[in-house]
């Protein structure tokens, strides 16, 4: 414990009470004494590269090319994923994959290339190993993506994990998106970027990381194209990004690059090579398909840490309900537990929860309910004693439970690694669901410990099932909230298996997705952790992660009228449009900020509603595609190298652009549009990209603009789904789509799809299949006439 340690555990005393501060300090010291005593310490390692070819054995999709010291599979899947694997690597198990992993593409083989090397050649991309083991990657038309050079691995004398790095190259132009939820990107900037999903302790902004969610996908977009790569392996590492620099154009660029250096685990990993559509398409196959929300879960959510008590959610409620303003869900935080324990509730404070969650959902309100992984260490409480029955609970390496401290106190935390924790965990949300809860706010599972000095979470020597294989903590932090929410969401379509489960988690790994969606978590109130807020949801949705969206207003302190309203007015475009905020936080509601914000606030709502039926093709098109709702500006043109830099501005689905406002002052902004015509939503200006335009942005609202030709699903005055289609420039089409579901369940919405073009100076909207098939005739309002 150095000196800073020691000042912390002053702090966490005075900071959390004696008691708490207390059992902080001795957490932390059980912590470390633990890792001490069971984690090996540094000792002689042994360098090992793959050195020379010396033989190859063909298999389907590629086969094993082998060196000197190593060995590698190169393997080309059906659907065009190219999976490489170092030393006996094989795509499974994973924690990320869906399924089983694609099979091999049949047509793709080994082939002598130069000097040595041996090539696989597909549809879709051609990798290249070289004589010493590095792969290069290029496009079907020859050109080169990548560059990976050989891995170098550390091997302790002693035994045990070989930590290991690979260097890959890129173009000069390339930009670097991903490796899960950073704050400070979307593009990520030169630096290095930790592999350990971390609660960065009181709120955050664009400087902090790594935050909740780190995951080991790039997304590389050059003007030689797009490639995703992703490294399986959830052991803690580090990626160290450094862009190229292009030249003047005398050849003199210099190369961008990037490092995965693992502090264990396999080096093997996944690469997709195509527009960023298909790759994300690739993506989601690869890692399942996004949940499909239930349609309320697209609504307006608003949570606060504090209410307190049903009174208190009442009147909140209440005063969504006067004031007119629709609000889809209420969110219940730890303070509605007895004593911050874990399925619990306070009786006191909410003395009829299934009523009065039976009250607000005939009103058209659902209740969500925060679920926090640790369980108080408690002989006696239900949780804790079914825990130990089922033997349930992480242990060290000695065989003694592994407690830590969080808001209940000491706690124990479940091994959601292991199938049977899994599935005793998940018995547990029948308490939930007959409380009244319709969805569920995993919280708090990176997971948390406080800690007065070292690490915020377990002890890395702790022990974990890992599905039968076992380990410890280092493998098993990153998928711990992965884990929590696949437990959570098995159990929930157990228990309601005709409800689609509604499920988001603060912390996540590759694959989150199949299980639900993510929230920004304690985003500081400052107009840069708005810009953050942006940051966030689109490089998760470049991960394969769509449904997220930040604490609207920020997490502590009180935002402006101003910054609140910038805030709304972004969230409502974003999948999870929630305000919530710290128990020692301001207010959130849109009333509190006065007339002038209430009245815009009220527009921002009404525009969410009227959009929920395309937010709810999104959520659909998510599932089937990977396409994220919310996309960069460079989505359809990666090529764009102004486009691929702009990160003030997003695509939400291929229909709307928008453009938030994240200065104090600004009434107008520049917006850079991509190629084709575009019209000012509220206005109906046309405007022609590429190109920068400088548009209107007061205080009513942000500029968002419509894609001509392009068709929008809205919600009609009397509830309908109606069409909402954008003249196309003159000569040109366009079209747009329409999955209209039920709202939940499991049956498949029909999908529509309609057409947009000119005839006999009239735009005419049709649908494809000539409006075969059940839908009904939608009305259609065409807009941007008036531009013509
Ligand atoms: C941390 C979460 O990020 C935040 O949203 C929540 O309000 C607090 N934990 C209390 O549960």
């Amino acid at each position: 414990m150095n000196g800073r340690d020691l000042v912390r555990s002053v702090k966490a005393v005075g900071m959390v009470g004696t008691a708490q501060g207390l059992r902080t300090v001795r957490s932390s010291w059980r912590r470390w004494r633990s890792d001490a005593r069971a984690l090996p310490r540094g000792g002689a390692e042994r360098a090992r590269v793959p050195g020379a070819v010396t033989a190859i054995e063909p298999a389907s999709g590629g086969g094993v090319v082998r060196f000197a010291r190593a060995e590698l599979r190169v393997r080309v899947t059906a659907g065009g994923a190219v999976f490489l694997g170092w030393d006996g690597a094989e795509p499974e198990p994973s924690y990320a994959l869906s399924g089983r992993s694609p099979e091999p593409d049949p047509r793709a083989v080994l082939e002598p290339d130069k000097e040595g090397g041996w090539r696989v050649v597909s549809e879709r991309v051609t990798a290249v190993v070289s004589r010493l083991g590095a792969v290069a990657l290029y496009t079907p038309g020859g050109v080169l993506l990548r560059r990976d050079l050989p891995p170098r691995w550390w091997e302790p004398v002693a035994g045990g994990a070989a930590r290991w790095v690979q260097r890959s190259e890129v173009a000069a132009d390339a930009r670097f998106f991903g490796l899960g939820g950073r704050a400070g990107g979307p593009r990520l900037r030169n630096g290095t970027y930790r592999l350990w999903n971390t609660d960065p302790g009181g709120s955050f902004g664009p400087d902090d990381d790594p935050l909740y969610i780190t995951m080991p996908v790039q997304m590389v977009v050059a003007d030689a194209g797009t490639h995703l790569v992703f490294h399986d392996n959830a052991w803690e590492g580090e990626v160290v990004v450094c862009e190229g620099v292009v030249g003047d154009g005398s050849g003199h660029d210099r190369a961008g690059s990037c490092e995965v250096r693992m502090g264990g685990g396999p080096l093997r990993y996944w690469a997709m090579v195509g527009p960023p559509a298909r790759v994300l398409h690739s993506w989601a196959s690869l890692t399942g398909p996004p949940a499909l929300p239930p349609s309320w879960a697209l609504g307006h959510h608003h949570a606060r840490w504090g209410f307190g008590s049903e009174q208190e959610v009442r009147r909140v409620v209440a005063g969504y309900q006067e004031r007119g303003l629709p609000l889809d869900a209420v969110h219940l935080d730890i303070d509605h537990y007895e004593a911050h324990k874990v399925f619990t509730v306070d009786k006191e404070r909410f003395p009829k929860l299934p009523q009065f969650a039976g009250e607000l959902r005939r009103a058209g309100t659902r209740l969500v309910s925060i679920v926090d992984p640790a369980v108080k260490a408690e002989p006696g409480g239900a949780v804790y004693d079914g825990g130990v029955t089922a033997d349930a609970f992480v242990r060290d390496a000695a065989g003694r439970q592994v407690r830590g401290v969080v808001w209940p106190g000491e706690a124990v935390y479940p091994d959601f690694t292991d199938p049977r924790a899994r599935e005793w965990w998940g018995g547990l949300y029948e308490e939930r669901l007959d409380q009244g809860f319709s969805g569920f706010w995993h919280d708090m599972n990176e997971p948390v410990s406080f800690a007065a000095f070292g690490e915020t979470t377990l002890p890395r020597s702790a022990r974990h099932c890992l599905e039968g294989r076992g380990g410890d903590h280092r493998e098993a932090h990153n998928v711990y909230g992965l884990a929590m929410a696949r437990a959570g969401y098995e159990a929930l379509r157990r228990l309601h298996p005709e409800e689609r489960p509604f499920l988001f988690s603060r912390s996540g790994w590759a694959g989150m997705q199949r299980y639900g969606g993510t929230w920004s978590g304690d985003v500081s109130t400052s107009w840069a952790g708005l810009r953050a807020s942006l940051s966030l949801v689109l490089g998760l949705g470049l991960c394969g992660v769509p449904y997220s969206g930040p604490d609207v207003g920020g997490f502590d302190g009180s935002p402006s009228p101003e910054l609140y309203l910038r805030w709304f007015q972004l969230g409502a475009y974003l999948p999870l449009f929630r305000t919530h905020a710290a128990i020692t936080a301001g207010r959130r509601e849109p009333w509190e900020f006065g007339d002038e914000v209430l009245g815009h606030a009220r527009g921002v709502l009404a525009e969410r509603r009227r959009l929920l039926p395309y937010f709810v093709t999104l959520a659909h098109l998510a599932r089937r595609t990977g396409a994220p709702y919310v996309r960069p500006l460079w989505w359809g043109a990666p090529e764009d190298r102004v486009l691929r830099d702009c990160e003030n501005a997003f695509l939400l689905g291929d229909c709307l652009l928008v453009a938030p406002v994240f200065e104090s002052g600004a009434v107008r902004r520049t917006v850079q549009l991509p190629r084709g015509r575009w019209y000012d939503t509220v206005t109906g200006a046309a405007y022609e990209g590429p190109g920068k335009v400088l548009l209107d942005a007061p205080l009513s609202r942000i500029p968002v603009l419509a894609r001509a030709g392009s068709v929008v699903p809205v919600r009609g005055a009397h509830g309908g789904v109606e069409l909402e289609a954008w003249a196309p420039a003159a000569g040109a089409s366009g079209g747009g789509l329409v999955v209209a579901d039920a709202g939940d369940g499991w049956e498949e919405g029909e999908w529509e799809r309609y057409t947009t073009r000119w005839s006999g100076g009239r735009v005419v909207v049709e649908r494809e299949d000539g409006g075969a098939g059940p839908a009904p005739e939608r009305p259609v309002r065409v807009r941007g006439l008036g531009s013509v």
